[in-house]
Parts: structure tokens; C-alpha cells; sequence
């Protein structure tokens, strides 16, 4: 198995660590922050892999994987002799060129070079590599450790064998990687989160529900769907003739709601100050990682139920 290297091990970079290890790579994790590593993301990535050995869904003692992550004191330690870096440091585009030209400096001239940006294109920041056509963006969703999609998305000088080895590293790693075919800001999945995250925040400013409210509508409604298929199957399954006559019949009111939608909508600092409220009455501040904890056991819990209840279609 190949040398992994994890610059950036925060929230996402120690996730990333737990998939690289479970599939059987050896994982340097880097990061700026003094005891970053050793104190949080070692800790962490052990609890995570607890969890998911609890679920059946290690196939080794957490013990095996654990050893294979190991902490690194630089950038160049940690991608000496890496076959594929994942960088994920703060999302600002100056950190990103700093970090990904000492990564360039040090790793292999054939390591693949992949970036966690949510949003930024990598055309923005990877361009002035030596050899930019080994970059490009793997942005997973988080914890990537739990979540298998993964948007592959090159830039303008991305090689077609750098995205197709990314892909296949990822598909080996049992993630679910998506390649987008033009590089666009946000690439597939935070541009459709925004924008309904942007109609809640429209909805609720506005004062036609609570933000309880538009939770409840994703999680006891859409994404009850959702989780199984997409909302294009939905349509598709939601009138007997399928997709042409769903749109047939309400095609008119589809494009009449959006067009309505406010995905503009200039919500206040007040406004949020005010949902944080809401939510931290339920959820204080410092009961997160229990709920976070809460949270990963049935994202565990439904991946256990697709796997038992499998797509026929494949
Ligand atoms: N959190 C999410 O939901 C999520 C999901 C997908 C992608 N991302 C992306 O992943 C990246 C990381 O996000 P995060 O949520 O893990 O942030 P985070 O703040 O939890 O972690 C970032 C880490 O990078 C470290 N760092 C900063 N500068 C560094 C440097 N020069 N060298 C090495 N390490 C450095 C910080 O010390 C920190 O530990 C961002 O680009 C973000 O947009 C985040």
C-alpha cells in the first residue's frame, strides 16, 4: 500500500487520515497547530474507528488501522515519499498557495497533489505549481471518514491520468467519487446546499416558519427521499409516467418556484444570532461533540441500512 500524506489535520484532514488508514495506506498527518496531531486528531481518528468497528464497518481491529496513522513535524516529512497528498488547511486562498508550494517543493515529482476546498476552484490556487497538471481539487463532504462522496474536479492543467488515478484511489477507499466536467465555485454539492440553506434563511426571515421547522421538512421529509434517491429519481417516481410527466404536469410550477426563491436573500446578523439562539437552547455550545457523536451513529446507522438493503440497480 502507498504512502498517504494529510496536511492540515483539523475537523476534515483527521477524517481523510481514517479513510486512507482503513484502506490500508500509511497516513502522515501534518498540521501548523502545536499538538494538533497528537492531542486532537490521533484521538479522535481512534474514537472515530471505535465507532465504526462498533458498527461492523471495520474489517480490522481498530488497533491494525490506528498504527498505520502516524504524526509528522513538517510538510516535508510528512510528503517525503507520498504517492498522494490531501491538503486541508483553513479555506483562504494565500494559506492554500503557501501550503501547496511547500507541498510541491517536497513531494515526489509523481505524488498526485488534492486539495479539500469547499468552494475555491483550483484553477485559483494551483496554477503556479511546477507541474500544476498533477493537482486538483477531492472535495469530500464531512467527516469524509463516514460520508463516501467525494467531488473530483481539475483545473485547466489537470492531467486526464491525475483524475482518473484520483478517482480509482478514491473507489479503492470505498469512497463514492463524483468528476465534475467544468470546473465551477463551489463545485456540485455546496452549490445545492446553499442555495436551499439560502431559501431557509429566506423563509424563516421572513417569518413563514421556524428554523425547527425547516429542519424538520429535511429530516422527516425530503432527506427521509433523499438518502435513496435523487431528487431527479424523486420526480421520477412521483408520477406514473415518470420524469417527462411529472414535468408535464408540473414543470410550470417548478419553474414558477424558482423563479420565486430568494437565493439573494440578504439575511442580518441579527437573523442568525437569533437561529444560533434557537439552536443553542436545544444543542449548547458545549454538548457539540456529544451531539456530533449522536450524529455519526446514525449516519453509520444508515450507511449499515443501504448496505443491507441494497440499490438493485447497482
Ligand atoms: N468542515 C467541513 O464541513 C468541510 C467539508 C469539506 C471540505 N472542507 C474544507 O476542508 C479544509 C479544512 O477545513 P476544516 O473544517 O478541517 O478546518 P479546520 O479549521 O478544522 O482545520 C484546518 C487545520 O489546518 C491547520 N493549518 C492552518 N494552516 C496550516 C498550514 N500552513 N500548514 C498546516 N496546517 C495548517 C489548522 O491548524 C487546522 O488544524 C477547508 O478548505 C474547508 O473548506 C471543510
Amino acid at each position: 500500500m502507498s504512502k498517504i500524506a494529510c496536511v492540515g489535520a483539523g475537523t476534515v484532514g483527521r477524517a481523510w487520515g481514517v479513510v486512507f488508514a482503513r484502506a490500508g495506506h500509511e497516513v502522515m498527518l501534518y498540521d501548523a497547530l502545536p499538538g494538533e496531531v497528537t492531542e486532537r486528531a490521533l484521538p479522535l481518528a481512534r474514537q472515530t474507528l471505535e465507532l465504526m468497528a462498533q458498527s461492523g464497518m471495520l474489517d480490522e481491529p481498530v488497533e491494525t488501522v490506528f498504527a498505520r496513522l502516524r504524526p509528522a513535524g513538517s510538510i516535508a516529512e510528512a510528503v517525503h515519499g507520498a504517492a498522494y497528498v490531501q491538503e486541508s488547511v483553513r479555506e483562504d486562498l494565500t494559506v492554500k498557495r503557501q501550503v501547496f508550494a511547500e507541498i510541491a517543493a517536497a513531494a515526489p515529482a509523481d505524488a498526485i497533489l488534492a486539495s479539500s476546498t469547499s468552494a475555491l476552484p483550483g484553477s485559483d490556487f494551483l496554477g503556479e505549481l511546477l507541474d500544476p497538471g498533477r493537482a486538483l481539487v477531492v472535495h469530500p463532504v464531512n467527516p469524509p471518514s463516514l460520508i463516501p462522496l467525494v467531488e473530483l474536479c481539475g483545473t485547466r492543467w489537470t492531467r486526464r491520468e491525475t483524475i482518473e488515478a484520483a478517482r480509482q484511489m478514491m473507489l479503492d477507499a470505498g469512497m463514492r467519487p463524483i468528476v465534475l466536467r467544468k470546473e465551477i465555485e463551489g463545485f456540485i454539492l455546496n452549490r445545492l446546499q446553499f442555495t436551499l440553506v439560502a431559501e431557509a434563511l429566506h423563509l424563516v426571515g421572513e417569518g413563514y416558519c421556524t428554523a425547527e421547522d425547516i429542519d424538520a421538512v429535511l429530516t422527516d421529509g425530503l432527506a427521509l427521499r433523499w438518502a435513496s434517491i435523487g431528487p431527479f429519481e424523486v420526480a421520477h417516481l412521483n408520477a406514473p409516467d415518470g420524469l417527462q410527466g411529472f414535468v408535464d404536469r408540473l414543470g410550470p410550477m417548478m419553474k414558477r418556484l424558482g423563479a420565486l426563491s430568494r437565493p439573494d436573500y440578504d439575511w442580518t446578523a441579527e437573523q442568525i444570532a437569533e437561529a444560533h439562539a434557537g439552536l443553542a437552547a436545544r444543542i449548547p455550545v458545549a454538548d457539540i461533540a456529544d451531539r456530533q457523536a449522536w450524529r455519526d451513529q446514525r449516519i453509520l446507522a444508515l450507511r449499515r441500512l443501504k448496505r443491507d438493503v441494497p440499490d438493485p440497480q447497482g
